[in-house]
C-alpha cells in the first residue's frame, strides 16, 4: 500500500458538513443543498464508497464547467392523475429526482400507482435512495437513469449504453426493507474510479480495450472509455456464455425507460461534449415508479410476505465453505450501523481533492482532517 492510499476515517458529520459548504459555496440554495448531501451521505452511509463523499468532485467539477445549473427549474410538461413528465432543465440532479419520487409517490397515495419520467437531468447519485423514498411511504419504488456510455453490448467493444442502473425497494417486516440498487454492467464507473484512488488493478474479465482485451488499468480505463476506446461488459460478460446478452437487454430496457417515456437523449448525446470537444449538460433521463401497496393488500400483511421471503432466502442451504445468505438491502443496512460508529474511510488521494475544494473555495476550517 502506497502512502497515497492510506485510509483515515473521518466522522460522518464532519464530511456532512463539507458536503453542505462545497454545494452552497457553489451557489447550490440551502434547502437544495440539504438534498444533494442527504443523497451522497447516503451512499457513505450504506457502504456505497464510489457514490459519497468520493464523487462530491465530480459534481464540483461539472457545476464550474457549467454542466450543471446549480438552481434546479424543474418544469412539468405534461401531467395526470398517475403520471408526470418532467424537465429538469440541467439542474441538480439529486434535486430533479427528489421531487420526480416525492410527486409519484403523491399520485400514488390517491391513485395507487405514480409514475413520473424526467429528461434533461444530470447525475442522481444512487439510485437506492429514490427507491427507498416509496418504501418509508409504505410503497414499493422503482427508479432507473441512464448514463454516459460504458457497456458495450454483447458482440461489441463499443461503449454504447451507460451503467444503467435499477434500485427496487419493498417495505418488509423485518428490520429493513426489501432494496436492490445495481449498475447493469459488472463494474460501474465509480467503482473503476475507486481502484483508480486505491492503485490496485481491475480485475480481467470486467473492462475491455477496443480490441476485446482485458483491460485491467483503472485510469488507463477511465481515460479509454471517454473516448470509446474501452467498453465495461453488461452483467454476465462477454459473449454469450455466462449470459452477458442478458446484462446488456436490462441496460437496453434502462435506456429504453429513461429515454423513450420523456423525450430526452440517449446514449452517445449523453457523452457531455460536442463534437467539437466543448462542454455541454449531459441531458440524463430518469425514471420512477411508486406502488402503493394498500391499494392491492393491507401492508402490513404484504411487509410480512416481502419478510417470509427475504427470510426463507437468507435460510437456504449454504454452498460449501459459506457461513451467511444475504438478501439485497441487508450489508447496506448493515453499513448503517457501523458506519456512524466508525466514520468514513478517505485515503490521501481523496482527501487531496477534498483539500483542493475546501481552498478554492475559501472555506474554513476541517484543517484537523485535511
Ligand atoms: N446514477 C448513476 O448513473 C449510476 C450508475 C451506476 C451505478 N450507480 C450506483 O452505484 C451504486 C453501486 O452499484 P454497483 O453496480 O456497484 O452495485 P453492487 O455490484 O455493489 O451491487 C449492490 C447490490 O447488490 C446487493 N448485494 C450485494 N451482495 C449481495 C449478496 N451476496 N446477495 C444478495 N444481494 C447482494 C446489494 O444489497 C445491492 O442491492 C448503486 O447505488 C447504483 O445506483 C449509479
Amino acid at each position: 500500500m502506497s502512502e497515497n492510499t492510506e485510509i483515515t476515517h473521518i466522522p460522518v458529520e464532519v464530511i456532512k458538513n463539507l458536503m453542505m459548504d462545497v454545494f452552497q459555496g457553489l451557489g447550490v440554495p440551502e434547502a437544495d443543498a440539504r438534498i444533494c448531501t442527504d443523497v451522497l451521505i447516503a451512499a457513505d452511509l450504506r457502504g456505497i464508497e464510489s457514490h459519497g463523499v468520493a464523487r462530491l468532485k465530480y459534481y464540483y467539477d461539472r457545476i464550474q464547467r457549467g454542466q450543471h445549473q446549480v438552481r434546479t427549474e424543474t418544469e412539468i410538461v405534461k401531467e395526470t392523475e398517475t403520471t408526470a413528465l418532467v424537465d429538469g432543465h440541467h439542474g441538480m440532479g439529486h434535486v430533479i429526482a427528489h421531487r420526480a419520487m416525492e410527486m409519484a409517490i403523491r399520485k400514488a397515495e390517491t391513485h395507487g400507482l405514480g409514475a413520473v419520467a424526467v429528461r434533461n437531468s444530470t447525475h442522481y447519485g444512487i439510485a437506492a435512495y429514490y427507491a427507498l423514498m416509496a418504501a418509508e411511504a409504505g410503497m414499493m419504488g422503482l427508479t432507473v437513469t441512464n448514463a454516459r456510455p460504458a457497456i458495450a453490448p454483447t458482440f461489441s467493444t463499443e461503449p454504447m449504453l451507460g451503467t444503467n442502473p435499477i434500485a427496487f425497494a419493498a417495505p418488509s417486516d423485518g428490520d429493513h426493507p426489501f432494496c436492490f440498487d445495481a449498475a447493469t454492467s459488472i463494474i460501474q464507473r465509480g467503482k473503476v474510479e475507486v481502484l483508480s484512488r486505491a492503485e490496485q488493478p481491475i480485475p480481467p474479465g470486467w473492462v475491455i480495450d477496443a480490441e476485446g482485451n482485458p483491460l485491467t488499468d483503472p485510469d488507463r480505463a477511465l481515460e479509454n472509455l471517454g473516448q470509446a476506446q474501452a467498453a465495461l461488459l453488461p452483467l454476465g460478460g462477454a459473449g454469450e456464455v455466462m449470459a452477458g446478452y442478458k446484462g446488456y437487454d436490462l441496460a437496453t430496457i434502462v435506456e429504453i425507460l429513461s429515454t423513450s417515456l420523456c423525450g430526452g437523449a440517449f446514449m452517445k448525446d449523453l457523452l457531455g461534449f460536442e463534437e467539437d470537444g466543448s462542454q455541454r449538460p449531459y441531458m440524463l433521463g430518469h425514471f420512477f415508479l411508486a406502488i402503493d401497496i394498500e391499494h392491492f393488500l393491507p401492508l402490513e400483511f404484504s411487509r410480512r410476505l416481502t419478510g417470509q421471503i427475504m427470510r426463507a432466502l437468507q435460510g437456504a442451504r449454504k454452498a460449501r465453505g459459506q457461513d451467511r445468505i444475504y438478501v439485497a438491502g441487508e450489508k447496506e443496512h448493515e453499513n448503517e450501523q457501523l458506519i456512524p460508529e466508525r466514520g468514513i474511510p478517505v485515503n490521501a488521494n481523496l482527501r487531496r481533492e477534498l483539500q483542493t475544494m475546501r481552498d478554492e473555495l475559501s472555506i474554513p476550517g476541517y484543517e484537523a482532517y485535511f
